[in-house]
């Protein structure tokens, strides 16, 4: 039997991430440039299951290295998660010959990729994307770079008009799971608190950084907060130290989903050029369940299973750098 690949598919699933059409770009002409066919399946997995698939040239993906987004579109879907959807999305490959899937997005996605390798024999190879950067075996995920850089933007705005009126400003940023981007803007951006997921921050220890800045006669401040923190709603945080802290005007600014767009950053558009580059080197290899990553300058592949399962710690000297640097 030919191990030999000769039609790969791609999409891009879960939350979208800046420099996704970067990789959708270079799997594409990567997997051209060494004579094979390339299909790209809309709306993720969603798309996979209802043959919403179609061939690309290298035409289909010009002008689109410096969009944000992802032209073939997102989705997280529900039915895939069933043995009859991941059957149905594997029937309209194989219908096309497809041997192979690349698949650009985070856990979720590459959760769902090695159900489909392993009930399928599909040869699946996954590439970071997500502006989390909670994957194992790399240090940054596409999207990332992008994200913190309108972390930062928008926080500068802010601190200009919390500095103006001598307020407080709770600033809310994504990461439900994880709080790379709330520690790395948090440092960027000299807040007074950075309030994570991964660590059980408590009330006394938000007090007690307020009460520094009182006494060090600091009239603004920005206390970062990731989404999925343990203190609670940013909401209710802010009535917590209003309560404490009754002459402090508190405000509150949820970044939301801006984080996820705009056009990708130098950073983002080489990560995800190299990775979807290595992807199709990678299977053409012969390597298959693993994702692409970039380690120390090096491309890198790691299994998906260490990908999804094992975690890079968070780096928490940024932390106290941060709280010295602040306070
Ligand atoms: O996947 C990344 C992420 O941005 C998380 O940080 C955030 O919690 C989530 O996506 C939001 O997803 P949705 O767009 O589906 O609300």
């Amino acid at each position: 039997m030919s191990t030999e690949i000769n039609n790969i598919a791609v999409l891009t699933s879960g939350g979208d991430a800046p420099g996704m059409n970067a990789a959708i770009r270079a799997v594409t002409r990567t997997a051209l440039y060494h004579g094979k066919r390339v299909f790209g399946v809309y709306r993720g997995y969603e798309g996979m299951i209802e043959n919403d698939i179609v061939e690309l040239s290298s035409s289909s993906v010009k002008h689109i290295l410096a969009l944000g987004g992802t032209f073939l579109k997102s989705a997280r879907s529900q039915e895939f998660r069933t043995l009859e959807g991941r059957a149905k999305a594997a029937k309209n490959l194989r219908d096309r010959n497809i041997d192979a899937l690349v698949v650009i997005g985070g856990d979720g996605s590459f959760t769902g990729a090695l159900k489909l390798a392993e009930e399928h024999g599909i040869k699946v190879i996954g590439v970071p994307g997500t502006i989390d950067n909670d994957l194992f075996g790399t240090d940054y995920t596409i999207g990332y770079d992008t994200a913190t850089n309108t972390v930062i933007e928008s926080v500068d705005k802010i601190r200009d008009t919390a500095s103006s009126h001598n307020r407080l400003f709770l600033v809310e940023v994504m990461g439900r799971d994880t709080g790379y981007i709330a520690a790395s803007t948090g440092l960027a951006t000299g807040a007074l608190s950075i309030i994570l997921p991964e660590k059980k921050n408590t009330y006394e220890e938000l007090f007690s950084d307020l009460r520094s800045a009182q006494a060090n006669k600091k009239t603004s401040n920005i206390i970062m907060v990731a989404e999925g923190n343990h203190l609670g709603d940013i909401f209710e945080i802010a009535s917590a130290v209003r309560k404490e802290f009754p002459s402090i005007d508190v405000k509150v600014t949820t970044l939301g989903h801006t984080q996820r767009g705009g056009s990708p950053s130098t950073n983002d558009r080489v990560l995800a050029s190299v990775l979807g580059h290595y992807a199709i080197k990678g299977l053409i290899e012969g390597r298959e369940k693993v994702m692409s990553g970039m380690i120390n300058q090096k491309v890198v592949f790691t299994p998906l299973e260490d990908a999804i399962s094992k975690t890079t710690e968070l780096d928490y000297e940024m932390l106290t750098i941060a709280k010295i640097l602040a306070t």
